[in-house]
């Protein structure tokens, strides 16, 4: 094949190729019968997707075409998704590209047909000739080959750690595998070209999908991709057809026999190094740390991460059953003599399953399976040519196919049956072990898989252990549900003479946030009524909450209440509460979502639509908008200026001047959603552009640093942080006028209080006052700081107080608690003293409002020292 084939060639491909053998004949079961050598089995019937579904137009896989079966465990986007169990066993061997899972950790490139052959990636970093190749090249320079080969997402079957204990991860069913015909290169071929050299130890490999972390990237060992038993390789067709969008179209690379994620799509780059890829997708990502080590040490402690013994590569042995599928119902009334128990079974670095046991008395005795090994069937096949390139398979000894397995039990004996396990071994004895091995990422899993069976009237009905994604079902929840202990080593059921078992708590130290007792389901349509300021009803982790008594009571202002109605604020809420805060929960707790209104909630968040007009304003309160990194300027060695590119240049934030936004982005290491409230710096009237300045606080050896800041920090340049807003009760209107939770008032001198970066949202009012030469509002600003370099926008706040115009109007004091020789400002904390003789009530008698913002124990000791000098509340606001 000289040139790359559009996907019209490809399917007339598949039609015209004279050197398929013919497809295997079906028993009348549809069991494949003896085979013939020659009868491998080819892809089973496609039908390439042409539509984009609803839910994807409006993300940016908007391109992208999909089968609408396919089960998705992430929300609308990113697209990680798995077929319905018994549809994937039902395809066979091979599966169709449409039902093959994905695992997608942004958004897909958009790769023209017209553009393929352009496309180019490089070889670089140890070796000697380094290499920029097209596809065309790849493809006319190198011999091509095609073999089965199956992808297993180290999540595979993640549900049920999940149901054990929450891990990091989605919840991945038991159908994150598929099998296909790859065709393309052995990548040792390439690197042989470019050389490595002697110190070369690591390939590291990168695709073209930007994520919130860099690209996506990891590793493996040179001297494996060298070592043609490993049978690695760079595709770019799968069943005799293009790559698919979602598997990497033009260009992927294929490791057989380990985890998924080692085998990167939309490959750009490869680089030769003496050591493990850094990217961050390879240290936080396809790990199996001890099972002692928790979410929170996981999270505390990065050490964990970057030890190289828990990187995980070669796939464990594994096993589950596709028949009796979740949920079958078998009639024993004139049933058949046997039933057919049936499924798939995979072994790790091309080790190959030897036995598939099965055991229908809680593992006391095991039967043994008959194993189908369909890959053995290419072996025998000898050497041919198929999509035009080169398969033989006659010399190879590992294994790197999934095989099916099958054992006739007969239906008497499963009438007094409760459960029906499976396990499988290699051929190095590694046999799936009985329990689970729980661990933070909740990957490899693969205890005994398990069915049970409940015996109704003449029926016998099967459960799954779970069903994935947030679908209900599966005999774990129905077990942790009636307070079984899933981990008692008897899959939670009731061990002969012991008590029974109370429930197991996830986490003892969790605040509770709902009404014991309370048993309200509230349905999707009950939720939506309550969307607006009248009685707005929000949704925290699957609990439904009435806000309405305490719309005037919100520390943040009732908008941020109202701006939630009606929606599912798990994140925001958990991110930016206290203890205290989320303690009071239970007392406007009314209800729990029902199980379709979760589901419904679970579909994630929307990304807007790219066709839609443009829209004039940034800001949105009710949902998430995204912005770019522009650019970061280095103010100070721990403060930075960062610059959000907006949606166009047109656009304004639309931030009111004294209110705030919430900036979101996730922990790189447990990649839950951090959220803060910051006010930008930028003038609220600037388009197209937003500037925050924040203070990164490090960790240091005696404390932790600041979970945002630093993520903040480690932001590249070109990726997004979501906003949304505006949220405060206290707007500055101008000329003295304001708002304080919607009632507005009038102000003719304003005590300023800040510390540290409570700066930014004084600045804003500050500023606004300032500017305005017919604002005679007065200003005493009080800005307490460490060092004289803590002190934030010094520059600008010293032009505003230089200004002749404002000299009536403006009080800039600065206090330091370590001042340098010769300071000439104040020095010592913002406590009674300094505010007894700059801000004492005696002097703000009539229309005086204080605004305080700064770390919480300056709040404290402030608001105390005021109230001692005769400050009414009314008169005083926290930022
Ligand atoms: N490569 C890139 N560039 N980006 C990704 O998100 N996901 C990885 C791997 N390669 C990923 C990637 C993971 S975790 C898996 S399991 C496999 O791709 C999934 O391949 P598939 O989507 O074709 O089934």
């Amino acid at each position: 094949m000289s040139a790359i084939m559009t996907e019209e060639e490809h399917k007339h491909l598949r039609r015209v190729e004279g050197d398929l053998p013919p497809t295997p004949p079906e028993t009348e079961d549809g069991e494949a019968s003896c085979p013939d050598p020659a009868d491998y089995p080819l892809p089973p019937p496609t039908s390439i997707p042409t539509k984009v579904l609803d839910p994807d137009k409006k993300t940016p896989d908007h391109h992208v075409p999909r089968d609408p079966r396919l089960i998705r465990l992430t929300g609308v986007h990113p697209f990680n998704v798995e077929a319905p169990l018994s549809d994937l066993y039902n395809e066979g061997f091979l599966t169709s590209p449409e039902l093959f899972y994905v695992r997608n950790h942004g958004a897909v490139p958009e790769v023209k047909d017209e553009d393929i052959p352009d496309w180019e990636f490089t070889v670089e970093g140890l070796v000697e000739n380094p290499l920029k190749l097209t596809l065309r090249e790849l493809l006319a320079e190198y011999d091509q080959i095609t073999c089965p080969i199956t992808l297993v997402c180290a999540g595979n079957r993640r549900k049920e750690q999940n149901q054990v204990r929450k891990t990091k991860g989605f919840s991945w069913g038991a159908a994150g595998v598929s099998t296909a015909l790859f065709t393309g290169v052995v990548m040792a071929d390439v690197l042989k070209r470019a050389k490595p050299t002697k110190r070369a130890r690591y390939v590291c490999m990168e695709g073209a999908d930007k994520l919130p972390n860099g690209y996506y990237g990891t590793s493996v060992k040179l001297n494996w991709v060298m070592d043609p038993e490993r049978g690695m390789m760079l595709a770019h067709m799968m069943n005799g057809e293009m790559l698919r969008p979602d598997h990497g179209k033009p260009l992927r690379v294929v490791i057989p026999g380990q985890i998924g994620g080692r085998s990167v799509k939309w490959l750009k780059k490869i680089t030769i190094t003496d050591v493990p890829s850094d990217n961050w997708y390879h240290i936080y990502d396809n790990r199996v740390l001890p099972t002692s080590v928790s979410p929170e040490e996981s999270a505390n402690n990065p050490a964990w991460w970057r030890d190289e013994r828990y990187a995980i590569y070669d796939l464990s042995t594994n096993s589950a059953i596709a028949y009796p599928a979740h949920e079958e119902q078998l009639c024993v009334v004139g049933a058949p003599e046997n039933y057919r128990v049936k499924g798939y079974a995979y072994g790790g670095g091309g080790r190959r399953v030897t036995r598939v046991e099965v055991s229908i008395d809680k593992g006391k005795t095991w039967r043994l399976g008959k194993i189908d090994y369909a890959e053995d069937r290419y072996r025998e096949a000898g050497e041919h040519q198929l999509f035009g390139a080169t398969l033989d398979m006659t010399w190879r000894e590992s294994s790197f196919c999934w095989c099916f397995w099958n054992i006739d039990v007969p239906v008497a004996e499963l009438k007094d049956a409760k459960d029906i396990l499976v396990r499988a071994m290699d051929e190095s004895m590694n046999v799936q072990p009985r329990d689970m091995y729980w661990s933070v990422l909740g990957m490899m899993n693969n205890p005994w898989y398990r069915i049970t069976i409940s015996h109704e009237n003449d029926y016998l009905r099967f459960e799954h252990p779970t069903q994935p994604a947030l679908m209900p079902g599966g005999w774990m929840e129905r077990v942790k549900n009636a307070g079984g202990n899933l981990m008692n080593g008897y899959w939670g059921e009731k061990i002969d003479g012991e008590d029974a078992e109370q429930p197991v708590k996830e986490a003892a130290t969790e605040v509770g946030m709902t009404k014991d007792g309370l048993d309200r389901p509230v349905t999707i349509d009950e939720l939506r009524k309550h969307d607006s300021e009248k009685e707005p009803w929000f949704v925290v982790n699957g609990e439904v909450y009435d806000g309405t008594p305490f719309l005037n009571e919100h520390p943040g202002g009732a908008q941020s209440i109202v701006s939630a109605a009606g929606m599912d604020s798990s994140d925001e809420f958990m991110a930016i509460h206290s203890e205290t805060a989320k303690a009071m929960m239970k007392t406007y707790h009314i209800g729990s979502l029902n199980e379709a209104a979760r589901a419904i909630l679970g579909e994630g968040e929307v990304q807007p639509d790219p066709n839609a007009a443009p829209r004039p304003t940034f800001l949105d309160p009710r949902s998430w908008s995204r912005a770019t990194l522009h650019s970061k300027t280095t103010v100070s060695w721990d403060t930075r200026i960062f610059t959000f590119k907006l949606e166009h240049e047109d656009q304004i934030l639309g931030l009111p001047t004294g209110q705030h936004l919430m900036i979101r982005l996730r922990d790189p290491v447990t990649r839950e959603a951090i959220i803060r409230s910051y006010t930008p710096i930028s003038q609220t009237c600037k388009k197209g552009y937003l500037d925050v300045l924040v203070k990164v606080y490090f960790d240091t050896k005696e404390r932790k640093g600041g979970k945002m800041t630093k993520a903040m920090d480690a932001l590249p340049i070109g990726h997004f942080a979501d906003f949304k807003g505006p949220i405060g009760k206290f707007e500055y209107l101008g000329r003295g006028r304001c708002t304080v939770n919607g009632a507005e008032r009038f102000v003719r001198q304003f005590v300023m209080i800040c510390g540290g970066s409570g700066i930014t949202p004084i600045y804003q009012v500050f500023r606004a006052i300032m500017q305005d030469a017919a604002d005679k509002t007065k200003c005493v600003v009080l800005n307490g700081n460490r060092l004289v370099e803590d002190i934030l926008c010094k520059e600008d706040l010293d032009r505003f107080a230089a200004d002749p115009g404002n000299e009536q109007k403006c009080k800039l004091l600065y206090t330091l608690t370590q001042a340098p020789e010769g300071w000439k400002g104040l020095k010592g904390r913002i406590a009674g003293p300094l505010l007894g003789e700059h801000a004492h009530r005696e002097n703000f008698k009539t229309d005086a409002l204080v605004l305080i913002c700064g770390p919480e124990a300056l709040e404290k000791s402030v608001h105390l020292a005021l109230k001692e000098q005769g400050w009414p509340d009314s008169d005083v606001l926290f930022f």
